[in-house]
């Protein structure tokens, strides 16, 4: 039931920062400690990962591989499932450990290379919502993400538990290494949930900004870098998917090798800023596209923002500043969607759960 709202979409967005609480209540012990040992029972430190899954669980991956190569400082490739099922003779190290990303645990893509994973002799961890499900039950490990049902068709909190878990498992095989100064992960999501919870608050905000920027178009930009990039293209999936606006997600230092062609009087180009190293070149990728005419709403984090900005969100681990800057994201494809009077929780096309190749 969607109880006091109108769509499961924003129910599920607002939904996010209890997952959050509720994964630290699963994964930590009394005694504050990471508990996720018995999940984990028998599995050695792998000397390189690879995170397979679609759509918005592989962009959860993307951050995931950040958070495994910083805090477990292990090499992490991801893969889109759909193609690394057909990849020819792929050369995988020994050693190594697969991680399937998937809200529903049933994506036919991702089982199609858990089957042939699984044969080859690699060992499988499944991080999924639904207990029971077929990647679950066909891994070798299993890490639950906890977020409870996910009706809406266009993934939100999916994603934003999936990376909490990813973090979690991050600190865990950093911990078996014996590797020194890791941060403290559930301080980190604690903050996380509280500034996940203030931004409650601010759906008239990304109302505006919908009447403001995308009013008119059918051609958007999500241009960042590194987790700001990874965000942008979760930003541009979610707006096509539910609003039905071409949305591309772009690194911004890329745009200048071709797609800022496309850039006219007025074209709408969020801009996500909230990592201070690239903060700079950020800005001057927004200057690119203002001084061809587009319409640019930059969507910074405190520290890094400046006068103008469209919206300032709140400080946290530059590691995991993709649970926060999603929110406004989601927000935005929600109220797009809604202004085009869309199917918000069902979207032409598409499926809860693909279970076709
Ligand atoms: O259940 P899964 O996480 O494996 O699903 C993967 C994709 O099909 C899914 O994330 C899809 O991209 C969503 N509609 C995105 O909102």
């Amino acid at each position: 039931e969607t109880g006091q709202y109108e769509h499961f979409m924003l129910k599920e967005i607002d939904e996010q920062p209890t997952v959050i609480r509720n994964i630290i209540g699963k994964y930590q012990d009394d005694q504050g400690q990471l508990n996720i040992g018995q999940e984990l029972e028998g599995l050695t430190v792998p000397k390189r990962i690879y995170i397979v899954a679609c759509g918005t669980s592989y962009h959860a991956g993307l951050v995931g591989k950040k958070l495994l190569e910083n805090i477990a400082r292990i090499p992490t490739e991801v893969h889109i499932a759909s193609e690394y099922l057909y990849a020819k003779d792929p050369l995988i190290e020994k050693d190594s450990l697969f991680i399937f990303f998937s809200q529903s645990g049933e994506t036919a893509d991702s089982r199609g290379v858990l089957n042939q994973i699984k044969q080859q002799g690699y060992r499988t961890l499944t991080i999924t919502n639904v207990q029971g499900s077929t990647l679950y039950r066909e891994a070798d490990y299993k890490l639950l993400t906890h977020a409870g049902p996910e009706i809406a068709v266009a993934s939100t909190k999916a994603y934003t538990a999936q990376i909490a878990v990813v973090a979690l498992f991050s600190i865990y095989l950093s911990e078996q290494q014996g590797l020194e100064g890791t941060i403290d992960m559930f301080q980190e999501l604690r903050t996380i949930s509280i500034a996940m919870e203030s931004l409650k608050d601010m759906k008239e905000q990304a109302k505006q900004i919908v009447d403001d920027y995308l009013t008119g178009h059918q051609t958007t930009f999500f241009i960042g870098r590194q987790s700001d990039f990874d965000v942008c293209l979760e930003g541009a999936l979610k707006l096509k998917e539910i609003s039905y606006i071409q949305a591309e997600g772009y690194a911004g230092g890329e745009l200048k090798h071709g797609p800022i062609a496309l850039i006219e009087d007025g074209t709408p180009v969020f801009v996500v800023i909230t990592d201070d190293n690239v903060a700079k070149n950020t800005r001057s990728n927004a200057q690119e596209v203002k001084a061809r005419g587009a319409n640019t709403c930059v969507i910074s984090a405190k520290g890094s923002e400046e006068e103008g900005d469209a919206w300032v969100l709140p400080k946290v681990n530059p590691l995991l500043t993709p649970l926060v800057s999603v929110i406004p994201l989601q927000l935005i494809s929600y109220y797009a969607a809604l202004q085009r009077g869309c199917d918000v929780d069902k979207p032409r096309n598409l499926a809860k759960s693909v279970t076709v190749e």
